[in-house]
């Protein structure tokens, strides 16, 4: 569990800024020595006005700013009276620069070449990546900014042509092709926002997203590779479009070839549709807080929430803190390789929007990291030279498990940085890393952040902090992160206690799409005027931060975020079950596992067993998506609950966990529930 992954009390090695790293920065890192971190963190405290305001200058804008914060808690404004474009930040600014040809995205798709060379999806292939492609056995693309520049222009245009406008909600239900950046990118072109649904979640799933956007658009892929098989993404959209009556228009970029029904007149073909479009398209001055996306994440109850991020201040901060945290320097060998998908926030910030305005190409995969074999990533490394290379604790645990054989085979000397993201590392999986992939030269930067912070908040700078495995050391520029009690007073070193954000930053979400009250109960009512990540932590007598793990009902598994309500509401929708509770449960290579207590209604209590278990594991992927499958279903005559009704998840914690019950349970209603409990089959 995440408290005992990260428990670290005893953790004393210590890893300096390596000297091949440091050796290897041409000049100088950005940030060289812990004095120099201090320093600047100091000031961005001090003075954020000053501090963002240089850092915002850096960026193009059509209209300057006249002022660069406006802070009325819980709700800030940045870089008021500008206006600027995201994507120009990302794209027309480097065509304009001279820049147009060099490398923006890096992609290799599954199932790999030749199947590519006679697939549909032939024709988006240059002729040098046709022949490199040929020569790696892989299908592989290198799309340039000028690329970008024509191809979301393309887009833009044909988006605009279906009536989308400035301000719409655009939703993006595609597989990790290029044309999903490239969506993403039009979108911001022309100000509308987009909200990108993860292709591996399921039919109401994308009702849920689409109605509360209000998404009269969505763009989707006939299907996705993923180990060889075809994810039906246009199947399950046409499933969710006969719940979603907001839909008018679908455009369906054919990736697989395989045959799709098309309605007349609501769907279109990608390539039909951009074919006539013209290859410019001017970008949309957007004032600094109109919003750049929606991202819905899962919070405490069964309802995704709706993440609102705004122009100026998401687009400055991922770029600024994909600069410091990876130390990137445009114009070098630098090839970064991030293994998430952009349907997930690290995705949007790390592969995309802190990525291309920093000019370095960022790479892009399609498919699963063991197939067609475990070495995947590694192969993908050596291939391109990669040099950062970022991915989650949960890929890392795999990884050992699968073997070192696997790396062994590859080249991994072109590595100079390592990242992790989305829950707390292990010291054993941290010192893996290190050995094994990185050959012990290269810093690894544990990233701790949310959908909501936009970008890193407590992270290790490769050329200056000292890192210590398990822990993602110190605040990031302009964060004044801290550990408090409910009061909002600050807890001595090594305790426990609320991990807060006591000054606005920005790229902090906006708020909930469609629920202020919500946003205000959820991040800032705890501790009146501080924001509440939802995670425990404590801080050691160096200051540096560690993670406990998320205090409310929301679980990471596989560092991917799942609320416990949502599990039970899918369980109880199905025809056998009248009660269910889920936490979280210790897990070897996910972090954490989902355990689902499941009462039987009448009539169904003789079907307890492993075929029913299975119905509801697919009936569970079928609402919500695969990761959130529970691993374990136990079924039982009655929930544990206190007198006021409330199911005692700690107990189930701990039940889950293979625990002594170890809490207090005088107020447990029916002491007969417990003994059941632990009797019942697994
Ligand atoms: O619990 C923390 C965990 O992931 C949560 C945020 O999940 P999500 O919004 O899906 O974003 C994940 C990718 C940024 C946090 O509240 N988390 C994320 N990174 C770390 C982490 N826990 C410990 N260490 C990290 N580096």
């Amino acid at each position: 569990m995440s408290q005992e992954i990260s428990s670290g009390l005893s953790e004393s090695r210590v890893f300096p800024p390596s000297e091949a790293f440091l050796r290897g920065c041409g000049d100088r890192p950005h940030v060289a020595s812990l004095d120099e971190y201090r320093a600047l963190w100091t000031r961005s405290i001090q003075d954020p006005e000053g501090f963002w305001g240089e850092v915002a200058r850096g960026f193009d804008w059509f209209t300057p700013f006249t002022s660069v914060l406006d802070w009325q808690c819980p709700d800030a404004r940045w870089f008021d009276g500008g206006t600027l474009n995201a994507c120009h930040n990302c794209v027309d600014r480097q065509v304009n620069a001279g820049h147009g040809d060099e490398v923006a995205i890096i992609w290799e798709g599954e199932p790999g070449w030749p199947s590519d060379a006679s697939s549909a999806y032939a024709a988006a292939f240059s002729s040098s990546d046709r022949a490199l492609s040929a020569r790696h056995g892989h299908a592989v693309r290198h799309l340039t900014y000028r690329h970008l520049q024509e191809e979301t222009a393309r887009l833009a245009n044909a988006l605009r042509s279906l009536g989308v406008r400035k301000g719409d909600v655009v939703t993006l239900y595609m597989g990790m092709v290029p044309e999903l950046a490239i969506a993403v990118l039009a979108c911001a072109r022309i100000g509308a926002a987009h909200s990108v649904i993860f292709g591996g979640f399921a039919a109401p799933a994308i009702i849920d997203r689409v109605a509360d956007a209000q998404s009269r658009v969505i763009i989707t892929c006939d299907g996705a590779w993923r180990r060889g098989a075809i994810v039906p993404l246009k199947a399950n959209v046409d499933e969710a479009c006969t719940g979603a009556p907001s839909v008018e228009h679908v455009i369906v970029l054919r990736r697989t070839g395989h045959d799709v029904p098309m309605r007349a007149g609501r769907d279109h073909w990608w390539h039909e549709l951009v074919a006539s479009q013209p290859s410019t398209c001017a970008c949309e001055p957007m004032a600094s807080e109109d919003l750049l996306f929606l991202l819905y994440t899962s919070g405490s109850t069964g309802k995704p929430k709706g993440i609102r991020h705004t122009t100026a201040g998401y687009s400055i901060f991922t770029a600024f803190t994909a600069r410091m945290t990876f130390d990137l320097h445009p114009g070098t060998e630098q090839v970064y390789f991030c293994t998430a998908d952009i349907g997930w926030i690290t995705g949007h910030s790390y592969i995309v929007y802190g990525l291309l305005p920093n000019r370095v190409p960022t790479l892009m995969y399609e498919g699963a990291p063991n197939a067609p074999a475990e070495d995947r990533f590694w192969s993908i490394v050596e291939r391109h030279r990669v040099t950062h290379f970022y991915t989650a604790p949960t890929a890392i645990r795999a990884f050992m498990k699968w073997g070192d054989a696997h790396p062994a085979k590859h080249d991994l000397s072109s590595l100079r940085l390592l990242g992790t993201v989305g829950e707390p590392i292990n010291p054993e999986a941290w010192m893996w890393y290190h050995r094994t992939i990185g050959g012990e030269r290269c810093p690894i930067v544990d990233t701790m952040w949310q959908t909501e912070t936009g970008g890193h908040i407590i992270t290790p700078l490769p050329g200056a902090t000292p890192t210590v495995p398990g822990s993602c050391t110190l605040p990031m520029f302009g964060i004044d992160a801290a550990i408090v009690n409910e009061r909002g007073e600050e807890l001595p070193a090594n305790a426990g206690g609320l991990l807060v954000i006591r000054k606005p930053w920005p790229a902090m979400l906006r708020g909930i799409h469609g629920d202020r009250q919500r946003f205000i109960d959820t991040y800032w009512s705890k501790v009146p005027g501080m924001y509440v990540a939802g995670d425990g932590a404590r801080r050691d007598e160096r200051g540096y931060f560690w993670i406990m793990g998320r205090i409310d009902d929301v679980i990471n598994v596989s560092g991917h975020r799942l609320g416990t309500m949502e599990v039970e509401s899918a369980l109880v929708a199905h025809e056998a079950v009248v009660e269910a509770a889920v936490v979280g449960m210790p897990h070897e290579i996910k972090g954490t596992g989902i355990a689902a207590f499941v009462t039987l209604g009448p009539g169904h209590t003789g079907r307890a067993g492993d075929a029913l278990r299975k119905e509801l594991q697919e009936h569970v992927a079928h609402e919500i998506g695969a990761i959130a499958k529970p691993d374990m279903i136990r079924f039982t005559q009655a929930l544990p609950k206190t007198r006021s009704g409330k199911i005692m998840r700690r107990l189930l914690r701990d039940i889950a966990a293979g625990n002594e019950v170890r809490q207090d349970t005088t107020t447990l209603e029916d002491f007969t529930v417990l003994a059941k409990l632990r009797e019942t089959e697994e």
